[in-house]
């Protein structure tokens, strides 16, 4: 029988037994078995003879490539690949991949769990009811706001950002307004939202989600200036990346009342510290990093990253190849 010699790859993070099983048939790989996210430096050690990997979140930068001098392939199981040094990658040819479309409803959801329990202070209500503080006085002090018949910004109208304008708009009969950097005509007519110029939306939202992706020109997209122009009653949600705003921005616009409150998956140094004062303000409604983080979700993801691979291995053009290595 011939002998095939297979690519050799590494698989970084835990995926679906069926992702493993079909990267199994094309090639040869050695994984990260461990419930502890993979360190840098331990991947690092792993690359030496590796043609691919998979992984999420690691910089892939020319000191990883360095260590890597065999790499061709990184298929990235997440949506946004902020963690691609894209210039270096380009320079030395390396294929990078993403898994868009399968998370957008995962995400969506979550999104409107953190307007939800922001506006109805739910999460902050129901320790004071395991707190036992709930009393039969006047539940005065227990009020929120509504989510239903509200404008809602969104900023970053890409995939997640058109099914969160759906949800708005049909099952919470929402004003969606939304700023991209182009204009998304099919959007507007299909759903009924608007376009709108970056800082009318801040001043007009009673929700601002923020659902760019990370890049040079989105960092700190959201700063001081702008928590200023948005309404004392506005409501805003980060989900996208926690650089994509200044976080002492937020706690000084909290701290003062300039907003009502925010929902938050994502922090600027990635774990938000123990110390943070976001911790400590009760609206805020702070969750790790969970976007995604559904079993189902993350098993498409698993299977599309190792799709991603498999295929620009053999020297296909991966369906994911990101945008800015094409
Ligand atoms: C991603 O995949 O980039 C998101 O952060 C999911 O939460």
């Amino acid at each position: 029988m011939e002998n095939i010699i297979k690519p050799k790859v590494y698989i970084a993070k835990k995926i679906s037994k069926e992702a493993e099983d079909y990267i199994g048939e094309f090639c040869d790989y050695d994984k990260w078995d461990s419930d502890k996210r993979i360190t840098r430096t331990e991947l690092l050690n792993k690359l030496g003879d590796k043609e691919g990997v998979l992984l999420s979140g690691i910089k892939i930068d020319e000191e990883l490539l360095h260590h890597a001098s065999k790499l061709r392939v990184v298929s990235d199981a997440s949506v946004g690949y902020d963690n691609f040094d894209l210039k270096v990658m380009k320079e030395k040819n390396i294929i990078g991949t993403n898994t868009p479309s399968v998370l957008d409803n995962t995400v969506a959801d979550l999104i409107f769990g953190l307007m939800l329990s922001t506006a109805r202070r739910i999460s902050e209500l129901d320790n004071y009811v395991k707190d036992g503080r709930w009393t039969a006085e006047d539940d005065k002090n227990l009020f929120g706001v509504n989510v239903h018949h509200t404008t809602l910004g969104i900023i970053g109208m890409g995939r997640i950002g058109e099914v969160v304008a759906k949800r708005g708009k049909l099952g919470f009969d929402m004003d969606v307004i939304y700023n991209n950097r182009n204009r998304k005509p099919e959007i507007e007519e299909n759903l009924g939202v608007k376009y709108c110029d970056f800082d009318l939306l801040l001043q007009k939202s009673d929700f601002i989600v923020l659902m760019t992706p990370l890049t040079k020109d989105t960092y700190h997209l959201i700063d001081f200036a702008e928590f200023k122009m948005m309404k004392e009653s506005a409501i805003f949600i980060n989900a996208s990346r926690g650089e994509t705003i200044n976080e002492q921005a937020l706690i000084e616009a909290l701290q003062n009342k300039k907003i009502f409150g925010a929902g938050l998956d994502v922090y600027e140094k990635g774990i938000v510290g123990s110390k943070s004062l976001l911790l400590k303000m009760s609206n805020v409604v702070t969750l790790p990093h969970i976007g995604s983080a559904v079993e189902e979700t993350r098993n498409d993801m698993s299977m599309l990253a190792a799709k991603n691979l498999v295929q620009a291995l053999l020297g296909e053009t991966p369906v994911n190849l990101v945008s800015e290595l094409k």
